[in-house]
């Protein structure tokens, strides 16, 4: 899942800064160890350690590096630990070659024996060094092209590499099912895991489908397929909408995002009724079309699925959701289901995955994504944008709340009942619960574990309350069905656990539920609508209530994992793009 950034053309003395800035953007994606390699008049100097980008660049002082050629990467290490010499860029014995990689090489370990025997020597535990070598190996007989090909058709596995030989100015460049993306600016071009990374550079994009590669060079580039073939690409224009990037008063992201709710879902319902309108009219026809509906996510985005999923029921639609990375276990798919992706990034690669399957199985594709031009947006029929905006922080937090909006417009569309005009005020009302919630994170943060409690519309929302704890606040936290509590996980509760309990309207079921828990000791925290508790939810309306609920969990996750001093933007071992299996 790491982010990897070159760029070609650049002037000698402002290539450091170039690709620090270039990956601080794509460091999302993985931190942890990031690198850069500087190619200068035919020498190559290469900088790594194991580390966030801000920690090592004061360290190694990357805006140092000159030259006019460069590659950087952030690691979220697959294949070797977390060390400075497991960090990209890896380089070939002879320091021919030198690579960035993000993917993963499934034969890495075959060809490694097999270089190994022929003299190389590798330096890291990655998977990814085996490229560098690779290459080398082949040079002896072979043009950079003709490796290119060979590359494509014995490597196994998903790559988006960049690779840099000392003495050409050029960068090659090779894909199969990790994101990679051309820039392309009048004097430079530039190589990366998105458009964003270049976005204050060029609006001018190529996007790489699998198995191409390309030779750039500082004014002109090439792109080939995989029998070595030129081919013609199409230059798309981006516009990106997007939130003021710094995190100016706030002190992390996190909260920032979640301020920014009513102006994004604003934002959303105004695209609707204006740029969207055609897509979304077409988006219900194909959902009155389809035979059968199945949604397909990953995490916080599946959350979101299961509360469509509840949302067509209730207007009589029969629809179903599966987890992306157990798609092709369980999803019977023929020429009349259509798959509705939703998806932040836009490039989780379970979801891909189990797009690749819908198509062998003649499915349709449709999609909710945010990030635009993202590679599940290109392969889908139809998508619709919930213009979210740049999401940062490692949480989901706003993308989930306009993800759950625009499924309540769609719902609506078939006889829902909600007024969604007044969402964003709802929403503000219930940021201003803030206080409160932070002087409950005050009283559970030292807490082992926490249960959250849910039927019906409540049910998706509890879980994704329990991932957000789980991930920012790294306490251990259950999302559940209330009615499946005593049939077995009752039996964890002690005196003074907390149990988040969320009964929207008149749920009585759940308000029983409720009682069972603290009859045994429980702390319960009762989010409610109806009846009193901790946090009042201001709506009668089931679809609105959910949205609420979830936001009173960011809140109370940041809150928890603030009075933990936890690095909340970038919790450990996560990424914000997951793009391997
Ligand atoms: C959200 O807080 C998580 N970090 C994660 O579960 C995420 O929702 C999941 O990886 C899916 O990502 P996507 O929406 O970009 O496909
Ligand atoms: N497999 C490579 C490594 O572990 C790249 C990781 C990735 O892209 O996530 O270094």
């Amino acid at each position: 899942m790491c982010g990897i950034f070159g760029i070609i053309g650049s002037k000698r003395n402002e290539l450091g800064g170039i690709l620090l800035k270039g990956i601080k953007r794509l460091e999302y994606r993985g931190y942890d160890s990031v690198g850069m390699a500087a190619l200068d008049n035919g020498a190559i100097d290469v900088k790594k350690a194991a580390g966030k980008v801000d920690e090592v660049n004061k360290q190694l002082n990357f805006p140092k590096l000159i030259g006019n050629a460069g590659l950087a990467h952030s690691r979220w290490a697959t294949c070797g630990g977390v060390t400075d010499n497991n960090a990209h860029p890896h380089q070939s014995c002879d320091k021919m070659i030198t690579i960035v990689h993000n993917g993963i090489i499934d034969n890495f370990e075959e060809l490694k024996q097999d270089l190994v025997k022929k003299g190389h020597k590798f330096s890291s535990e990655t998977d990814s060094e085996v490229i560098a070598h690779y290459f080398e190996e082949k040079l002896a007989s072979k043009s950079m092209r003709e490796i290119c090909v060979d590359f494509l058709r014995e490597i196994k596995g998903t790559f988006a590499v960049l690779i840099l030989k000392k003495d050409e100015d050029r960068i090659y460049a090779l894909r199969r099912d990790s994101p990679l993306v051309l820039g392309i600016c009048n004097d430079k071009n530039i190589l990366a895991s998105d458009i964003y990374a270049f976005s204050d550079l060029t609006n001018k994009a190529i996007f790489f489908e699998n198995d191409e590669f390309a030779i750039v060079e500082k004014e002109k580039y090439g792109f080939f397929n995989k029998e070595g073939k030129e081919i013609l690409k199409t230059i798309q224009e981006f516009k990106w909408e997007q939130e003021e990037s710094e995190k100016k008063k706030y002190k992390h992201y996190m909260i920032k995002e979640i301020k920014e709710e009513p102006a994004v879902v604003k934002r959303l319902l105004f695209s609707l009724k204006t740029e969207q309108k055609d897509h979304f009219k077409k988006f219900i026809d194909l959902i009155k079309k389809s035979k059968k509906i199945v949604f397909t996510a990953a995490g916080t985005s599946y959350h979101a699925s299961l509360l469509g999923v509840y949302y067509l029921h209730k207007c009589g639609i029969e629809a179903q959701t599966l987890i992306a990375s157990e798609f092709r276990h369980f999803a019977s798919v023929d020429k009349d289901t259509l798959v509705i992706a939703i998806t932040q990034s836009g490039e989780t690669m379970d979801v891909i995955d189990a797009l690749k399957y819908v198509k062998e199985k003649d499915g349709k594709i449709a999609s909710i994504v945010n990030v635009p031009y993202s590679t599940i947006q290109r392969m889908s029929k139809i998508s619709l944008n919930i213009l979210a905006g740049q999401e940062i922080c490692v949480a989901a937090t706003k993308s989930f709340v306009n993800q759950v909006t625009l499924l309540l417009a769609i719902a609506k569309e078939f006889g829902f009942k909600i007024n969604l005009d007044n969402l964003p005020e709802r929403i503000y009302g219930m940021l201003k619960s803030e206080e409160k919630i932070s002087k409950l994170a005050k009283e559970i943060h030292r807490k082992r574990d926490i249960y959250v409690l849910g039927r019906g519309l409540s049910y998706p929302v509890a879980r994704e309350v329990a991932l957000k704890i789980k991930e920012i606040s790294y306490i251990h936290a259950e999302g559940m069905m209330g009615g499946e509590l005593k049939h077995g996980t009752i039996a964890l509760i002690e005196d003074g656990t907390p149990v988040i309990s969320l009964i929207s309207n008149k749920d009585y079921d759940m308000l029983s539920n409720t009682k069972e828990v603290e009859a045994r000791g429980a702390r319960i925290i009762k989010i409610t609508n109806e009846f009193d508790g901790d946090i009042k939810i201001n709506t009668s309306n089931d679809g609105k209530f959910g949205i609420l609920a979830a936001i009173f969990g960011q809140l109370l996750t940041y809150y928890i994992a603030l009075e933990k001093g936890l690095p909340i933007d970038k919790p450990r071992n996560l990424a914000k793009s997951v793009t391997v299996k």
